[in-house]
């Protein structure tokens, strides 16, 4: 089947050009002056629209298997191909959470069954010896919590975290040998304990004593996680992958060890950039995820978002009950930490761009090009001919609400609820075919496909 995105522009080598771009199949074949292609193609007018490359998410939860009452596989890549998301990359914390060949494959044939966009999935590398094995399955990428949580057991089970520095020296040392990219979530457990101990003693579990002691000193318990990680990619060769990336500690250490030669890639999340605040934990509570990013960070987030220092902007999708986040109210250990953000985060980038505090270059590159290059994906992230035919149409006039009506997460809320912006997803095409337009998805489970590496 061919189709032709006629008379709108296309996000091409850094820039919108006025072209025409024919689809055949499932791959974009020509990028052509407009009302220049084949005339026996069916034309989806992109009339003041802009064809960027479908967006690429390597850091989300899908909750299935083993926590189908939050999400699926099917909701959360509804969610995705409503947020102009095309390809994602679901995390371990899954039950049973994966650390073999055999949970990975199992896990991999329910994407197979459901997936509506394409996929990976991370592995943990928990168990040395599975790891070089798990590498053949055409992952992209091995995942590593440094966090196991106090006064509950989700989302950071203890079977997936790691503590120890020498266990990550090891798992470092083997997963070197694969050239995969090992993605960790920073942390210091020990001073975590330290910390929530003062807030617990004086009887304080609220929402923003959960988002303090996070953000104590300044961020150290994400800095010296940060730190040693950084030490030990360069003594093993491990290439890494920084998710929430939130502190200006952070971001200086990572360009000091790029400068060293460590391969690096650093990565944000929505909830750093549009939440946070003290006023949004306030409000909100365990709804926002309360982990606190206070102003001086979030300045320099956003100024490592604009020149490069952190490569690209995940959602670290992360859906949990209303009932799951009320008990926050009282004891915010208890409620399940993480918010969702697929369905949202494209339109608040490009919100961000409408402002102007982001070129739609960077944003393009920090959801699309970026992660598609880091992690080695092939034909994505690209309008260029041979690429996939991932495709999200954006009007970058049309104003937004976010609602939880429109939420299409199982959970039914979002905590961006009433807010309003401009520049929205129209319609998202993954290899060729839509999977939503106006507000409908039309994606099928199933369609979606594991994606392969470069
Ligand atoms: C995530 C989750 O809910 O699975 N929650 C969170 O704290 N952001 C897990 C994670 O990203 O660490
Ligand atoms: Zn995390
Ligand atoms: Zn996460």
């Amino acid at each position: 089947m061919r189709r032709v995105i006629a008379n709108g522009e296309v996000f091409v080598e850094g820039e919108r050009r006025p072209l025409d771009l024919v689809i055949e199949g499932e791959s974009i074949t020509a990028l052509l002056a407009r009302g220049t292609g084949p005339t026996d193609a069916e034309v989806i007018d992109a009339n003041g629209l802009v064809a960027l490359p479908g967006a690429v998410d390597v850091h989300m939860h899908t909750r299935e298997p083993g926590y189908t009452h939050k999400e699926d596989l099917i909701t959360c890549t509804r969610a995705a191909a409503a947020g102009g998301y095309t390809t994602i990359f679901g995390m371990p914390n899954v039950d049973p959470p994966t650390m073999t060949t055999e949970d990975l494959d199992a896990t991999l044939e329910l994407y197979r069954e459901k997936s509506i966009v394409d996929y990976n999935h991370n592995p943990a590398a928990k168990l040395l010896d599975q790891i070089a094995a798990m590498a053949d399955r055409g992952i992209a990428a091995y995942k590593i919590f440094m966090v196991v949580d106090t006064g509950r057991t989700y989302p950071h089970p203890s079977a997936i975290g790691v503590h120890e520095h020498g266990e990550l020296y090891e798992m470092m040392k083997e997963i070197a040998k694969t050239d995969l990219r090992l993605m960790v979530h920073p942390h210091d457990q020990s001073l975590m304990d330290v910390v929530e101990q003062s807030y617990w003693a004086a009887g304080d579990r609220s929402p923003w004593a959960y988002g303090k002691t996070l953000a104590a000193e300044d961020g150290m318990i994400w800095d010296t996680a940060t730190g040693t990680l950084l030490r030990l990619a360069e003594a093993t060769g491990c290439k890494l992958h920084i998710v929430h990336t939130q502190t200006a500690r952070q971001i200086e250490m990572i360009e000091d060890a790029r400068q060293r030669g460590v391969d690096v890639s650093a990565e944000t999340n929505h909830w750093t950039i549009f939440l946070g605040t003290e006023e949004d934990i306030k409000e909100q509570g365990s709804y926002v995820l309360s982990y606190y990013v206070p102003p001086h960070h979030q300045q320099a987030v956003w100024d490592a978002l604009r020149n490069g220092s952190i490569d690209m902007v995940a959602s670290d999708h992360a859906p949990h009950t209303r009932e799951e986040k009320e008990v926050g109210w009282t004891d915010a250990w208890a409620a399940h930490t993480g918010t969702p953000g697929i369905q949202d985060q494209l339109p608040l980038l490009l919100d961000a761009v409408h402002e102007g505090k982001l070129s739609l270059a960077r944003c393009v590159d920090l959801t699309s090009a970026a992660p598609a290059r880091i992690f080695n994906i092939d034909k994505k992230g690209s309008l260029a001919p041979g690429s996939d035919a991932d495709i999200v149409l954006v009007d970058l006039g049309r104003p937004w609400t976010i609602t939880n009506e429109a939420v299409e997460s199982k959970i039914g809320w979002t905590p961006y609820h009433g807010r309003s912006g401009t520049g929205s997803v129209v319609r998202t095409l993954v290899r060729g075919t839509d999977v939503y337009a106006n507000g409908e998805v039309t994606g099928l489970p199933g369609h979606g496909k594991q994606v392969t590496l470069r």
